[in-house]
């Protein structure tokens, strides 16, 4: 049995505070009976619906995190803190996992989705879905380093990268596009440049841009729009 404001608030499509409200006003109705009661203790079979309209179990949630370092975004990593503790409460059962990996001291833009099929696309290497990082690095970058990204990277390990885009915004800073998401992969190119770095930002994914009103570990849910765009890529 659970509260009748987090069994709304668990299918990720209203926040527990938006669920009680659309309680109160009665829009809420337990096996066909108007209910004003958030506390209201249902179980798993009782139909509840809002303005008429049956609520489902939980649906596809989409949500974008400005990361902030320091945490992990795998979700496996024993003791680690992670991306998804710093999720509302009504958000930690609902099977989210990050689509991609950012590096635990790398910031900004990540996907959070519990719709494997869909992130199984976006990450999948054929995808060739693009990212786009801001990049400040010990050194000075120039116009070979960017020719070089153009050209595709050779690794320390062999691996020649996928063609990219490096454009300058000053000598140590420059956002840099890339197609693929091989492990480590700005850090073990630009030191194959001889140009470590020293910050990573992800502030793009595919189609989505990261809002900068989130603020470092903020998170929202992705608009409407954002979330066709992501089906359209
Ligand atoms: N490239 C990296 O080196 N680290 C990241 O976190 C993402 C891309």
């Amino acid at each position: 049995m659970e509260r009748l404001d987090k069994r709304l608030a668990n299918t990720g499509r209203w926040s527990r505070k938006e669920a009680r409200e659309l309680i109160r006003a009665g829009r809420v109705a337990v096996d066909g009976a108007p209910c004003r009661a958030p506390e209201h203790k249902v179980d798993e079979s009782d139909p509840v619906a809002v303005d008429g309209a049956a609520i489902a179990g939980p649906g596809p949630v989409y949500l974008m995190m400005n990361k902030p370092a320091g945490v992990v975004s795998s979700t496996g990593e024993p003791g680690a803190r992670t991306v998804l503790d710093l999720l509302g409460e009504e958000y930690q059962n609902l099977g989210l996992f990050p689509a991609g990996r950012l590096d635990k001291d790398t910031e900004g833009l990540l996907l959070l989705t519990n719709d494997g099929p869909l992130a199984h696309r976006l990450l999948a290497p054929k995808s060739h879905v693009d990212k786009v990082y801001y990049v400040e690095v010990d050194g000075i970058l120039d116009e070979s380093d960017v020719e070089a990204v153009r050209a595709g990277v050779a690794l320390a390990d062999g691996y020649v990268c996928l063609p990219g885009e490096l454009e300058l915004l000053s000598g140590r800073q420059a956002r840099i596009t890339l197609r693929e998401g091989k492990y480590h992969q700005v850090k073990r190119m630009l030191a194959s440049r001889g140009k470590p770095v020293v910050f990573l930002k992800r502030v793009r994914f595919g189609p989505l841009v990261l809002d900068e009103n989130l603020p470092k570990g903020g998170w929202r849910v992705l608009t409407g729009e954002e979330q066709q765009s992501l089906f359209r890529q």
